[in-house]
Formats: C-alpha cells, sequence, structure tokens
C-alpha cells in the first residue's frame, strides 16, 4: 500500500509535504554526526540539506524520484550539495564500512524489510559510527497525527531493542510530543527515539 506510487503522488504538490526545516530530534542531536551520512527515506530533502550545510556529506537514499528531485531543487535553493539515489530499501545494499553515521527519520518499514536492512546498516557503518532513528510508535495508532496505521511499521523500544542488538543504545526512549513538520506530520505524537554507537 505504502509504495513508491503512494509517495510519489503524495509528494506531487509542489509544496514540501514534511515542510522544509529538519527533524528536531536530528537536529537536538546532530553534533554526534560524522560523515558520510547515509539518510535513509530522505523523502524531500529537509534532513539531508540541514547536514549539508553543517558541513556534512550525505547520501539520502527514497523510493519515490519526485521526492528526491524536490530534495535536489531544495539543496540547489540552499546553495548545499547532497548525494541522492533512488532505491527501494527492500532491496538496498550500502557501501560496506563507509558511513560514519545512518540517519532513518520517520522511514516506516515493514518489519520485513527492516530485518534485512538493519544488519546491513550496522556493516555499512564504521566503528564508532552513529545511528540516529526516530519512528512513530505503536501507540500513535490510537492519533490521527500522522504515521502509516500499520502496527508492524511501527516501532517500540523493544522491537529497537531486539533490532539493533549489537549495537551500544546512548538514547532509547519513546516519548510524546507535538510534531509540527509541514501538513504531513502535525499535532501531539508518539515516537520512538534512539541513537545507537556501533561496537568498535
Ligand atoms: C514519512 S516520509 C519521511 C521522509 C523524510 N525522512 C522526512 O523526515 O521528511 C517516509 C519516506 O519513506 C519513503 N519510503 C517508503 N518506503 C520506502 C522503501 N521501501 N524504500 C525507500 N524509501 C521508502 C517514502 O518515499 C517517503 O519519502
Amino acid at each position: 500500500m505504502y509504495d513508491e506510487a503512494f509517495w510519489n503522488e503524495r509528494y506531487a504538490n509542489k509544496d514540501y509535504l514534511f515542510g522544509t526545516e529538519p527533524n528536531s530530534f536530528l537536529a537536538e542531536h546532530c553534533s554526534l554526526l560524522s560523515g558520510p551520512v547515509l539518510s535513509l527515506s530522505e523523502g524531500e530533502g529537509r534532513n539531508a540539506v540541514f547536514l549539508a550545510s553543517r558541513g556534512l556529506e550525505v547520501l539520502g537514499v527514497d523510493l519515490s524520484t519526485v521526492a528526491l528531485e524536490k530534495a535536489n531543487q531544495l539543496a540547489r535553493s540552499r546553495g548545499v550539495e547532497i548525494k541522492t539515489m533512488v532505491a527501494d530499501l527492500a532491496t538496498f545494499v550500502p557501501e560496506e564500512n563507509h558511513f560514519g553515521s545512518v540517519i532513518s527519520i520517520s522511514a516506516h518499514l515493514p518489519s520485513t524489510v527492516r530485518h534485512r536492512l538493519y544488519p546491513l546498516i550496522e556493516r555499512a557503518l564504521r566503528s564508532n559510527g552513529i545511528i540516529v532513528l526516530e519512528s512513530y510508535s505503536e501507540n500513535q495508532l490510537l492519533r490521527n497525527t500522522g504515521g502509516p496505521k500499520d502496527a508492524d511499521m511501527l516501532m517500540t523500544v523493544d522491537k529497537i531493542r531486539q533490532e539493533f542488538q549489537s549495537f551500544e543504545p546512548v538514547l532509547l526512549r519513546e516519548v510524546e510530543r507535538e510534531i509540527s513538520e509541514g501538513e504531513g506530520h502535525t499535532g501531539l505524537a508518539s515516537v520512538v527515539q534512539f541513537i545507537g554507537r556501533k561496537k568498535a
């Protein structure tokens, strides 16, 4: 249901669906990141452009060609460079031992896709590399403020513990917070936030 056609249609409007400002959890913790940064499900570029403006090299991967065209447009308008790649995370294989950091902001994926991808993410990070993830939690199903209506695509603290077992957790919590990210995500939301470090 949440396939390329779904996302291309959602992004078809010239406005930025999730705004042009970075996710605030990412912005708060960006000093932990080193490059190159791999951004999973980058969307229309708000996070990649923010990180590039802080001097980081960023590769944004997304299923949607429409989203990545808008991401490149946003980068040009802000005078920064980002790299983008249209790819389905169900089959994407990141370069091994290459990235200083990975970000996963509202990159809601089915468990079958996550279970294949996350070990590849660990392999793609250098030693001590960092992952910063924010996802709607399963409790978000009780709200109408954004996110997929499918528990399998939503996270819990336990799912993170299971799926990132080999990482050293720097921060792991579920919180309720006000989100204001364009018309796509707006209002009080339940999210899981995770920062993990790949062990040396
Ligand atoms: C809620 S949006 C978040 C976009 C961006 N991370 C942000 O915070 O603005 C989810 C994104 O996931 C992308 N996506 C969904 N399934 C995907 C898949 N299998 N592979 C790559 N990208 C996918 C969509 O195209 C969409 O851009």
